[in-house]
């Protein structure tokens, strides 16, 4: 069976939610290469959309958050970093969604100063390991994110960056579209 044709639905989740984030310009750079890749049909989450409770008790948007994971067959998640760890609020965001991330991949853009952000992604690994969500190996890293990109918004040396952009949207499809198929044959246990 080839479903290669049908769209994935990968939702770019935003982890950022600070106030003066600078996750909007990478969010932005990873919209248009997802748009350029093909092949998926996008659902933008930006957790600052979200009032979730630090309570975990479904409250709030917690209903309307595990509906847009459920409805995706992947993710690319967008985070910084934070005294060498993830940011707070993603970890309830994490939390407060239950079966939902189950059997799909995720892939990472992380940014940060010299780490780009990888030690986040690195201590995310075993987080969603956990949810049984397969991350995906390659990562997409900008460290001194400040300098990588000019005043509106654009890449100041793109190519590297779109190489690796590339390779990540290859091989979240390949096990996107696996773990479709997959789902669709027998529930996740
Ligand atoms: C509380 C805090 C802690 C930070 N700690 C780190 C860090 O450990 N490593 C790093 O590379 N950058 C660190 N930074 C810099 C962030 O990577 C940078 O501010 C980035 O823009 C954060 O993403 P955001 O603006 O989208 O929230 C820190 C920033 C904040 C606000």
């Amino acid at each position: 069976m080839d479903d290669a044709p049908t769209d994935l639905k990968v939702a770019l989740i935003i982890a950022s939610v600070r106030a003066e984030r600078f996750a909007p310009v990478v969010a932005a750079w990873s919209r248009e290469r997802i748009e350029a890749h093909g092949g998926i049909e996008l659902d933008v989450v930006d957790l600052a959309d979200f009032s979730l409770p630090v309570t975990l008790d479904g409250s709030g948007d917690t209903d309307r958050l595990r509906d847009r994971i459920g409805a995706a067959d992947a993710f690319v998640l967008v985070t910084p970093e934070y005294n060498h760890g993830y940011p707070g609020y993603l970890k309830i965001a994490v939390d407060a969604v239950l079966d939902e991330w189950a059997a799909k991949p995720l892939a990472f853009v992380s940014y940060g100063g010299l780490a780009g952000g990888a030690r986040s992604v690195e201590q995310l690994r075993p987080v969603f390991a956990e949810l049984q969500v397969t991350t995906i190996r390659e990562a997409i890293v900008f460290s001194g994110v400040w300098e990588r990109f000019d005043a509106s918004g654009s890449l100041v040396e793109p190519e590297r960056h779109e190489a690796a952009a590339k390779t990540v949207l290859d091989q979240l499809l390949w096990w996107g579209r696996a773990l479709r198929r997959a789902r669709a044959l027998e529930p996740v246990r």
